[in-house]
């Protein structure tokens, strides 16, 4: 389609971009926030479909009180390449057909890097939110991601400032980086009051919630370099076992992980041992059992620093973080991969109660606000200059 019957640069929409779970609760503020700005801001929301199961979506949807998308890409699942290069394809008719203030990503998932291509490549301007982090680990397909994205980013708003040296580092220039806070958060304490009991949940899942009634832990898994290889699953599950043997679990499986433990034949373990294996859950479900919790042993970021606004004690099995703040300020532990470390680092929670931590700089629940009022004065200098 032509460019020229688009509407003028300042009422073509920010287009904002969704592509999987984690992204949810960054973006619901933000379209909140973009909202008070209308008409001057308009938004477009595009689900690119990276996930598309109703686990994985529509719970999600509703319970962040996000509007349904405007568009669907429907992508689906694929090798990355694959999943990258059919979101461009997707995405580029849209930004023809809508026009382009500026695209909107969030986070670090690919759907981001595709839609910050696309739109860098046609000069429309890109903002990133969630800009900097980094684990310094290049085999986490995040991580390449994050570095891409926020090269080619106009704008990127920060939640914690070590990222300012992490870009700094890269050579993005100091005054495309602005520190807002952590947009996350702002979900988070929007939903909190909502949150859903355990008790209820288990009620509702058919199980007995009494089971929880002495203190429970939950464990989330995902990220392929611990789930996808039995050499490292099963070790893994073998601590979370040790564990178990303490302390119900709660697991609430991503279906990735469900696939690999039916493949490596450890589902059915599970099921008979002190776990209570649960489907990907709801926002509220998730915030209530994290609310609750005496642990949370997770591989997740997201998880990370939600659990330090909480002041819920957080092992990380993983050797690396991008999200530092959360064991430098929060609640979270490192403890890595390796089974007697994980075993060791739940004991002492156990003993001790674990850390409690401080809950960090401007992860106060208002930065979708800072966002909006930065974002909309920036648009009109960055037109005006154009
Ligand atoms: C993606 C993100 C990751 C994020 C995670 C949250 C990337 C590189 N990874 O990983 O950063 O933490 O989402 O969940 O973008 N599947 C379904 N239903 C769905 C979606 C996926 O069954 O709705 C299954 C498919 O078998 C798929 C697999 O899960 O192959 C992985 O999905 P994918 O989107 O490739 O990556 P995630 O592991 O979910």
């Amino acid at each position: 389609m032509s460019t020229a019957k688009l509407p003028p640069k300042a009422e073509q929409p920010v287009i904002c971009v969704v592509g999987a779970r984690p992204n949810y609760m960054k973006m619901a503020p933000i379209i909140r926030a973009f909202a008070a700005y209308r008409p001057a801001l308009k938004t477009l929301l595009v689900h690119t479909g990276q996930h598309y199961d109703a686990a994985m979506n529509d719970r999600l949807f509703a319970d962040l009180q996000l509007p349904r998308p405007d568009i669907n890409l429907e992508v689906g699942s694929g090798s990355h390449a694959v999943q990258t290069a059919e979101v461009m394809k997707r995405f580029e008719p849209v930004i023809e057909q809508h026009g382009a203030r500026a695209v909107l990503v969030v986070g670090d998932v690919n759907s981001t890097l595709a839609c910050a291509l696309v739109a860098a490549k046609r000069h429309i301007p890109v903002i990133h939110v969630e800009a900097g982090l980094r684990s310094g680990d290049r085999k986490m397909p995040e991580e390449i991601n994050r570095i891409v994205t926020d090269q080619i980013s106009d704008l990127l708003y920060t939640t914690e400032r070590s990222a300012h040296a992490n870009l700094q580092r890269e050579g993005v220039a100091e005054e495309r980086a602005v520190f807002v806070g952590n947009v996350m958060i702002d979900s988070l304490m929007a939903s909190l009051p909502q949150a859903v009991a355990p008790a209820e949940l288990l009620a509702a899942a058919g199980q007995n919630p009494e089971r929880l009634a002495q203190g429970y832990g939950v464990v989330t898994l995902h990220r392929p370099s611990n789930v996808d290889s039995a050499d490292t699953l099963v070790p893994i599950i073998g601590a979370l076992r040790e564990v178990a043997a303490r302390l119900p679990l709660v697991f609430a499986l991503h279906p990735r992980t469900r696939g690999n433990l039916e493949r490596f034949g450890l589902l059915r373990e599970l099921e008979a041992e002190n776990f209570i294996i649960l489907p990907p859950q709801g926002y509220l479900e998730m915030l209530g059992l994290m609310a609750g919790a005496t642990l949370v042993l997770t591989d997740s970021g997201g998880i990370q620093e939600e659990t330090t606004a909480l002041g819920v004690p957080c092992l990380t099995i993983r050797e690396n973080t991008e999200r530092p703040i959360t064991v430098e300020q929060g609640t979270n532990t490192l403890v890595g991969v390796a089974p007697e470390a994980i075993v060791t680092a739940a004991r002492s929670v156990l003993e001790s109660g674990g850390k409690r931590g401080r809950v960090p700089e401007y992860w106060d629940g208002h930065t979708a606000e800072r966002i909006a009022a930065h974002l909309a004065a920036w648009l009109k200098t960055a037109e005006v200059e154009a």
